[in-house]
């Protein structure tokens, strides 16, 4: 009883002490297992005086009761407590620096060719691609391009198979054989822009590779004009170069197009003289070769001459781009320097 007694007393500093889960359930253990005084005092209350027992079995309750409950107080508090430091532990400190996920972006070539596309979208023109892998056919006797033209040696063009005009096939040499293909396919009124690769036997310098872009452009409709093609390119100038440009068109020969023309704009680094490194002084850039389309073209196509009329024009990508952006020499274009292309992303 009295041993009893000092336990129950002891009990709150005995509970307080048990730090954690696993020492609470050592306490509990002791103080109530089967080996605990609470249970011995149990086993022997059979062999005690009948008068002794009731006293002893409230005691023993009372003494099971309090230690339950500073048990189970205690756990709860102990099981909040590990709670506690485990989010602690688990926080995540936002104020750290973030990893670095290298993101990719457009390449020059690529975002230059979707903002000429854009701009010729919303004047209504479609945008069609075509093989690279060309037959002479379309890229040049659909052309108006007889079987004579130098453009047809193989010191211009990278022919896959050459011999007999008729079934050669070449990498074609420029991005006007799909004028022909699309007017084949479709009845006019046409309007499209045609971007893509073209390829020519030319070394790779500063200024030549064989491998470059085009967009060619193609408006075929009733009553079209050179003043439509003028005002059209005019249109295109100001959107990619800026609201000042000007444009003017010089006289050029193509094989396809009569009367052909090349457009320069006025240069948007000088406005004319001086030592100029976009335009060399002179004022005007040379941007791209262009015309009204031949009527030989129109008849190859199916189209009747005497009834429609149309322009074509045909740009190089990486020139308008180094010339609006001052990238040279060419083969930044093609090295992935990201040093220089990330500036342009
Ligand atoms: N295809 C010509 C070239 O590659 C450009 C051009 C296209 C000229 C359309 C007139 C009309 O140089």
């Amino acid at each position: 009883m009295e041993n009893l007694a000092a336990l129950v007393k002891q009990a709150p500093d005995l509970v307080e002490g048990a730090t954690s889960v696993k020492s609470l359930d050592a306490l509990q253990n002791d103080l109530l297992g089967r080996r605990s005084l609470i249970a011995g005092l149990q086993r022997q209350i059979g062999k005690m005086p009948a008068g002794e027992r009731p006293c002893m079995g409230r005691a023993i309750q009372e003494a099971r009761g309090v230690f339950a409950d500073l048990i189970a107080t205690r756990r709860e508090h102990l099981e909040r407590e590990t709670e506690r430091m485990t989010l602690a532990a688990d926080r995540v400190d936002v104020t750290l620096p973030a990893l670095e996920f290298p993101e990719g972006y457009t390449h020059l070539i690529t975002s230059t060719i979707e903002e000429v596309c854009d701009i010729f979208i919303g004047l209504g023109y479609r945008v069609v691609g075509g093989p690279e892998a060309e037959s002479g056919t379309y890229n040049f006797d659909a052309l108006n391009t007889p079987p004579t033209h130098p453009s047809r040696l193989e010191s211009d063009t990278l022919y896959l198979d050459w011999g007999d005009p008729a079934d050669e096939i070449l990498l074609r040499t420029h991005t006007s054989p799909m004028q022909a293909r699309y007017m084949e396919q479709h009845d006019p009124p046409a309007y499209v822009v045609v971007p893509g690769k073209v390829f020519r036997a030319d070394t790779p310098d500063a200024t030549h590779s064989p491998v470059f872009h085009q967009i060619e452009g193609l408006a075929v409709d009733e009553d079209l004009t050179f003043s439509d093609l003028r005002g059209t390119l005019a249109y295109f100038a100001r959107e990619f170069f800026g609201a000042d440009r000007r444009i003017r068109m010089m006289p050029d020969y193509f094989p396809f197009t009569e009367p052909s023309a090349q457009m320069h704009a006025s240069c948007f680094s000088c406005e004319g003289g001086g030592s100029c490194r976009v335009c060399g002084g002179v004022g005007w850039i040379e941007l791209l070769g262009c015309g009204m389309v031949d009527p030989n073209v129109f008849e190859w196509v199916g189209y009747d001459p005497s009834r429609v009329s149309g322009f074509a024009f045909g740009m190089g990508v990486e020139r308008i781009a180094q010339v609006r952006h001052g990238v040279s020499p060419l083969r930044h274009f093609f090295d992935n320097d990201h040093r220089v292309l990330s500036q342009f992303r």
